[in-house]
């Protein structure tokens, strides 16, 4: 069977990968159905910004109890969300994180809208969490970029400007790359990719569903990519 270089089969082989290896996170759907509810992946999205899995869990089940919709956060005081937040870190998230579960309700019927553009007009949510709830959300064909995409797109494509200057050629890519076919689970799975097997010092490129398309796999150069301007 030829190999192609077309960037639907990376889609293809990360999906097939993505559904038997996804990490099973209490804001995301098994993969391939639908969508979780958007105020969870909106509360997650915005918790994650700056922080890790591993600590968002407890805050993110403590939020859905206390509070799981925008109705019921928009309602509570501030006083309370402050003190459920502390130790999260960055607390104009949690100021941002009322300002929009209000501007929710008050404009837009309770619901988040359902386009990036749209959802990057509301408070604490930048370009990357638009895109992300975009397409994981709403299935929005949006590319989402994030430190760990970003290694993996480096190392895919061999790019070997270093960063930051990389980034639009980087972002590029990832546009290229996303299928209009579930962009959500795509971009988790790009996520999952470079949490694990694409690691920034150890890649197993051995273990990895992209190693046939992967440019600096074959040239043997991936612990070094992505290049990074000298801080
Ligand atoms: N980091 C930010 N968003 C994430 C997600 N949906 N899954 C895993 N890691 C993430
Ligand atoms: Fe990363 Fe290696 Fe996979 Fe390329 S083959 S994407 S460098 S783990």
């Amino acid at each position: 069977q030829p190999r192609t270089q077309y960037s639907g089969d990376i889609a293809k082989l990360l999906l097939a990968h993505y559904d038997r290896h996804a990490r099973a996170l209490p804001w995301r759907s098994p993969p391939g159905t639908p969508p979780p509810d958007p105020y969870r992946v909106w509360l997650s999205e915005v918790m994650l910004q700056q922080t890790t899995v591993a600590a968002v869990f407890g805050y993110f089940e403590k939020f859905t109890k206390l509070w799981p919709d925008f109705a019921a956060l928009a309602a509570a005081d501030d006083a309370d969300v402050m003190a459920a937040w502390a130790g999260l870190g960055y607390y104009s998230r949690a100021r941002n994180l009322l300002k929009c579960a209000r501007a929710v309700v008050a404009e837009h019927g309770g619901q988040l809208p359902k386009t990036s553009v749209e959802l990057g007009k509301l408070p604490g949510i930048g370009p990357y969490t638009a895109a992300a709830i975009g397409a994981i959300a709403f299935g929005e064909r949006a590319a989402v970029v994030d430190a760990n995409v970003e290694r993996v797109v480096a190392r895919l494509f061999a790019i070997q400007t270093p960063l930051p200057a990389a980034k639009p050629e980087i972002r590029a890519a990832v546009e290229a790359i996303t299928p209009s076919d579930r962009p959500g689970d795509f971009a988790q799975a790009m996520m999952d990719l470079g949490a694990s097997l694409c690691s920034v010092r150890d890649p197993q490129c051995l273990l990895c569903p992209l190693q046939s398309h992967c440019a600096a796999r074959a040239a043997g150069i991936a612990e070094q990519l992505p290049q990074k301007l000298a801080k």
